[in-house]
């Protein structure tokens, strides 16, 4: 495979090289506004996913919710926005490393000012 992105890049050049600003909002992350999908202020909104009746994923945790949000958008679709329109190849793109660091960092965007950027 060749990845989009290791993980070894900054987080905002990671988000960028991946595409995921085009249809993202994301706190922190210069010029990432998109409107396509939800704001990806996971800390804030990933509980509420995981307690929604409608969720059918096997995530325990917000961390495990976003990285089966980017590996199989499918599995579950946030209301009101669309299915089958996130991308479903990030699984062959992004490296082990970068999920992690991705879902790192949206899990710790709650409805806070945003974190210092890493
Ligand atoms: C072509 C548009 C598009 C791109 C590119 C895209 N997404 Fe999405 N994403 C969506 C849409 C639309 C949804 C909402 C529907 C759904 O749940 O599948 C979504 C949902 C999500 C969710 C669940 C959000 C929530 O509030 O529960 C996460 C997490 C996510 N995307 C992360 C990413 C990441 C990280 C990237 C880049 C690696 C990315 N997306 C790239 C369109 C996109």
């Amino acid at each position: 495979m060749v990845p989009l992105v290791t993980g070894e890049e900054p987080l905002p050049q990671l988000f960028t090289r991946a595409g995921c600003p085009v249809c993202h909002t994301i706190p922190g992350i210069p010029g990432a506004e998109g409107r396509v999908g939800p704001t990806l202020a996971l800390g804030a909104t990933g509980p509420t996913r995981l307690a929604d009746p409608r969720y059918r994923g096997r995530a325990k945790s917000v961390h495990e919710y976003v990285i089966e949000s980017i590996l199989n958008p499918g599995v579950y679709v946030v209301p009101g926005y669309p299915d089958r329109t996130m991308p479903p190849w990030y699984g062959q793109k992004l490296s082990a490393a970068a999920l992690d660091k991705i879902a790192l960092y949206l899990e710790s965007l709650g409805s806070q000012p945003s974190p210092a950027r890493r």
